[in-house]
């Protein structure tokens, strides 16, 4: 009871001091619940950040990870794009610098370079064309007079997208620490305890998992895929924080997450706490300097053009 009585209480606060700083709050899929109840949107990385793009507040508070922030901050510049906790990044992300990504480049001088949004501004910088799961896959086909492909960072998705496009692709050896947790294992025991139910899985799992999929979908591809189906049993294979926004949203289906082991600790750094500090403070702003911007902005808009 009090536990709920000083929730109500940071809720209210939350709310009072939004409208006080001209505010509004993004949280991506993976969020607690707790922050994708005080949030004005809720989405993937891309759809926030042009949500982002297109909102008049001054201030945003992006609950995600810091490349999820940064891409916001590249798409709206005038906006103070704020991190709750500015320590949750992607280590995805994080598996390529772009001097990697500049060596890589060097011995592949003809090849295009699509990068995935789980990539720094810097990286992003460095790129012919970002992508994201939803699109990574037109993407590739946009530039079928290509002698070569590099597809950074996540060498899984760029194994699905190969298989899907038929493209022989240069990888990069990233990966998700999150997603790898899911074990083809994992869905066999679920498949045995719900034999009825659908399964769909993120292609940042392992391609083993991949190939005992009904569907492979980025998680916004999930939310669809879940008001549509007339299957009234899924099994999850991705981070566990969608499974919220999916029951939410489809009461009278029930969800099954593949692996409970299946849990991002950079999404779960954010709390309503975290959040009532960044409007009182506003610190923890994601600013991009305004030449990597323009180069890793050329990127995103090339993918908006294809898409
Ligand atoms: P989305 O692009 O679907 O938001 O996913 C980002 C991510 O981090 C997946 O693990
Ligand atoms: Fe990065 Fe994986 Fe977490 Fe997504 S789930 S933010 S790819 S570590």
């Amino acid at each position: 009871m009090l536990k709920k009585i000083f929730r109500d209480d940071l809720e209210k606060k939350i709310r009072e001091l939004k409208k006080k700083r001209n505010a509004v709050i993004l949280a991506h899929n993976y969020q607690l619940p707790e922050v994708q109840d005080v949030a004005d949107y809720r989405g993937d990385s891309l759809e926030l950040s042009r949500i982002a793009a297109k909102t008049e507040a001054k201030v945003i508070i992006f609950c995600g990870v810091h490349f999820m922030a940064e891409t916001a901050s590249i798409l709206c510049p005038d906006k103070k794009v704020i991190v709750p906790d500015i320590n949750a990044g992607c280590p995805m992300a994080n598996m390529i610098t772009t001097k990697d990504l500049k060596k890589l480049k060097a011995g592949h001088p003809k090849a295009v370079t699509i990068g995935y949004v789980n990539t720094s501004a810097e990286v992003k910088a460095e790129l012919t064309v970002c992508c994201t799961s939803t699109n990574a896959i037109a993407v590739v086909n946009a530039f079928k007079g290509a002698e070569e492909i590099i597809f950074i960072p996540d060498k899984y998705l760029a194994d699905y997208v190969a298989k899907k496009t038929g493209r022989r692709l240069i990888y990069w050896n990233g990966f998700c620490p999150t997603h790898i947790k899911i074990l083809p294992q994992d869905i066999q025991r679920e498949k045995h305890f719900h034999p009825h139910a659908k399964v769909i899985v993120h292609p940042e799992c392992l391609p083993s998992v991949v190939a005992m999929a009904d569907a492979v979908l980025s998680t916004s591809q999930m939310g669809k895929f879940a008001k549509e189906t007339e299957a009234g049993e899924i099994i999850v294979g991705t981070e566990v924080g969608l499974i919220y926004r999916l029951k939410k949203d489809n009461p009278d289906k029930e969800f099954y997450p593949a692996s409970e082991a299946a849990v991002c600790p950079n999404m779960k750094r954010t709390t309503q706490e975290k959040i009532l500090w960044a409007l009182e403070e506003l610190e923890g702003e994601v600013k991009v300097s305004a030449e990597i911007r323009s180069r890793a902005k050329k990127a995103i808009d090339r993918m908006l053009e294809i898409i």
